[in-house]
């Protein structure tokens, strides 16, 4: 089966999507799949992870570095480039496999001479400051070459120019182009060397204040193959002359060892991520590939070097919703890290750590207590979201929106984050380094914001927002206090852990962060907190107090009313705020995180009676509606959305721009989601307690699906069929673990394989009827 994402000829309007789809990175660096040639106009972008900046009011994003890819060629004195002249053949492609992409084009010069250009370029997964860069020329006739090869500083900005005071300094054929950011000053350094093959006389050509080009003219043999190889270093730091040196001195050590070292060193690193994460499917080649690839763009923006920073939005696709972080990462991108890197998870969760003083600040802000996480976190934990974060279209005023105040899910999701974490692996360190601290403070946060009704006798939350953008303000939204219940929960058994492992610092947490009083109130509120129940009829969940009684139109009907294809269909005056439709999953989600605290009768009822409401107008919202198809039966209705979530950045099928913001970008949540509906919904893997369960669901064509787990160090290889279940424990295992296939429990020891018969396995019922 193929690793290749290929494409042939050259399509002007794809190069934005193509800018996702050839996305490359190693987790600290992110760069597009532009070419070349390209500039910021086609958005060729690198990325640095956790770097920001803000100009004048403008809100803060991430900066792009600048390009130290950028080359042109010109054959007999004209320009060679696919948006400027004639070319004969232009292919492009990633191996998902190594993450090399490759472009091989051939120009064809007013004279008719041919000109083939080829590429081939890695961001090392080893040394994650490194690109490493191969270029070939060969020309049909003997004539005259002229490549331009340099850092280009006039990088694409959607609020800058972010980088000022560019300098460049030479060290031994080594160039680096350094500048400061806007608002904090932080030194930026893209140092460049180039070992030149069959090319002499490269003069460095300093192209404009914010540039570094060299220069090299030559005469090519026909048939002949000239070539050179780019080093380039992309760094950030403190101190001008510190990064700017250690950018210099990476690529001389670069230098040293040479592509093919380097390139092998990069190929072990993805060799292991895929023996940790890759899933085999046997029987549909379209969903394995699009699977495989929804992890290639996981893996590429997964932070191995540092807990300070997460994975945002967009992943690392330029600055493309202001690089913030959401909910996204914990509740859709953290099941593939827990199940398969756990030191990756780790560093997703205690991102959460390390921006608990940022979320101390909100919660203060609005006058609560404890920890209220920022709907767009950057690298303080401050919100980066804007009370006004949509344009009207038809008036062009801002719009009030209710994300950054009112979607209070998020520290009850930040608080499921860690503790999943725990779960998962066993390992304190997260809670005690942090986490605990975290967890508890989200509690108060939610205690705090909540209301104690008296004739009720009950806690509810009201004004609150919950997946459902399109309708803000709402009093218990279900999922919203499920989840605050659950992160009660959680809060007093993390308590408890803490108390019989770990009682001096127990103490000693309890006692700095003043909580006695607040583990009586969280106690109480867990009691007595309302959560709405399926209705005994129907057994319909309500969404939120008054769900019911909105207008219940159809989807067809409410776009037909659309005006302008750009509205926004929420907030106060949006065309879904007074309809039951909604922008993404939201009962539907509740179904899948508890899926054990509700009947197989009640999730079918509730996916039959959301599905035909709800708009999917977040890519977040397809994955969800697989998992809980697969899991009431009905792999063939998840099917189609398991394939929506898992090709949306193959496609680039989603919206790209609103007005002329560029709001495209990669769909990380999405990948996520696909890994998710695949494995936790088709092959029904779950951890319960301390078993790990299997409940197969597979789609028609599906012969097998074949998941490597990794759970507390221990790990499995599961390959499942309709009928059956093989478990191999690997050899290095330390402790018997114990599974539940269908209805049967079985204990796997160390290095055994064990086959379980799934009888009656698919026989769910479904949807139909
Ligand atoms: C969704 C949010 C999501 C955000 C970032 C929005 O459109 O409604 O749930 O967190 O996009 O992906």
């Amino acid at each position: 089966m193929s690793w290749i994402v290929e494409q042939s000829g050259f399509d002007p309007d794809k190069i934005t999507i193509n800018g996702n789809k050839f996305m490359q990175g190693n987790g600290a660096l992110g760069y597009r799949g532009t070419l070349e040639e390209f500039t910021k106009e086609q958005l060729t972008a690198c990325t640095p992870a956790g770097l920001y900046d803000k100009v004048g009011d403008q809100w803060r994003e991430p900066i792009n570095a600048p390009n130290g890819l950028s080359t042109r060629w010109f054959g007999d004195g004209e320009p060679l480039g696919l948006l400027t002249s004639r070319h004969e053949s232009h292919m492009q492609s990633l191996n998902m496999r190594n993450a090399v992409f490759q472009r091989a084009t051939t120009f064809v010069t007013s004279g008719g001479k041919q000109v083939e250009v080829r590429s081939s370029r890695f961001i090392s997964m080893r040394k994650l400051d490194l690109i490493v860069m191969q270029v070939e020329v060969r020309c049909s006739e003997d004539g005259e070459l002229t490549v331009e090869t340099g850092i280009d500083g006039d990088v694409w900005d959607i609020n800058g120019p972010h980088l000022e005071d560019f300098a460049i300094a030479e060290q031994a054929g080594i160039v680096g182009l350094s500048a400061l950011t806007h608002e904090l000053r932080q030194t930026v350094c893209v140092a460049e060397g180039i070992v030149w093959s069959g090319i002499d006389g490269a003069e460095m050509s300093v192209r404009s204040a914010n540039s570094a080009y060299r220069k090299a003219a030559f005469a090519c043999k026909a048939g002949q193959t000239y070539s050179f190889t780019k080093y380039v270093s992309v760094q950030f730091g403190e101190d001008q002359s510190e990064t700017t040196q250690a950018a210099m001195n990476s690529v001389k050590e670069a230098m040293g060892a040479g592509y093919e070292r380097l390139l092998s060193e990069h190929e072990r690193e993805w060799e292991r991520k895929w023996a940790a994460s890759d899933v085999q499917i046997d029987g549909d080649d379209e969903a394995q590939f699009a699977l495989r690839y929804s992890l290639y763009q996981l893996h590429i923006i997964a932070p191995s070097h540092s807990e300070k920073v997460s994975i945002p939005a967009r992943g690392l696709s330029g600055q493309v919703y202001k690089g913030a972080v959401f909910w996204d990462t914990e509740m859709f991108m953290l099941p593939f890290f827990l199940y398969s890197q756990p030191e990756i998870a780790r560093n997703l969760v205690m991102y959460r750590v390390h921006t608990l003083e940022g979320a101390r600040r909100k919660a203060a802000e609005y006058g609560y207590r404890g920890a209220y996480f920022a709907w767009e976190s950057q690298e303080t934990g401050d919100d980066a979201c804007t009370l006004f974060n949509v344009t009207d279209v038809f008036t062009n005023r801002p719009m009030r929106t209710y994300f950054r105040d009112k979607q209070i899910h998020i520290s009850a999701d930040a608080a499921h984050g860690i503790w999943e974490y725990y779960r998962f692996t066993g390992d304190e360190s997260a809670l005690l380094e942090g986490g605990a601290e975290v967890i508890l403070e989200c509690a108060r946060f939610l205690h705090s914001y909540s209301y104690y009704k008296v004739d009720k006798n009950r806690y509810e939350l009201l004004d609150v927002t919950g997946p459902d953008e399109y309708h803000e303000r709402v009093n218990n939204n279900a999922f919203t206090n499920a989840m605050v219940s659950m992160t009660l929960e959680i809060a007093l058994e993390t308590v408890e852990l803490l108390k019989e492992k770990h009682p001096a610092f127990c103490n000693e947490l309890l006692a700095k962060l003043e909580f006695a009083g607040d583990l009586e109130h969280l106690r109480d509120m867990h009691r007595e907190l309302y959560v709405p129940q399926p209705d005994p009829e129907t057994l319909l969940i309500e969404q939120f107090d008054g769900y019911m009684k909105l207008e219940d139109v159809d989807l067809p009907t409410l776009k037909s009313r659309i005006l302008n294809k750009n509205e926004y269909l929420g907030g106060g005056n949006g065309l879904a705020t007074t309809t039951r439709i909604l922008k993404q999953a939201d009962v539907v989600l509740m179904l899948h995180l508890l899926k054990d605290r509700y009947s197989e009768e009640v999730k079918k009822a509730n996916w039959r009676y959301y599905e035909p409401r709800t708009e999917h107008g977040s890519s977040l919202s397809s994955c969800i509606y697989a998992l809980v198809a697969s899991d009431i039966g009905s792999p063939d209705w998840a099917y189609k959305y398991f394939m929506k979530t898992a090709t949306i950045d193959l496609t680039g099928e989603s919206k790209q721009y609103v007005g002329t913001l560029y709001i495209g970008g990669t769909h990380p949540a999405a990948n996520g989601g696909a890994w998710m509906a695949a494995i936790l919904g088709f092959a029904g893997v779950r951890l319960t307690g301390g078993e790990i369960v299997v409940k197969p669901s597979l789609p028609q064509g599906w012969k097998s699906i074949t998941v490597p787990v990794l759970i507390k160090g221990q790990q499995f290889r599961l390959h499942i069929t309709a009928n059956e279940v093989v478990i191999d424990s690997n050899s290095s295992n330390s402790t018997v673990q114990t599974f539940k296939i269908g209805e049967e429990r079985v204990q796997a020891e160390s290095g055994s394989q064990l086959t379980i018969r799934l009888d009656g396995a698919g026989s769910g019922g479904g949807l139909a009827g």
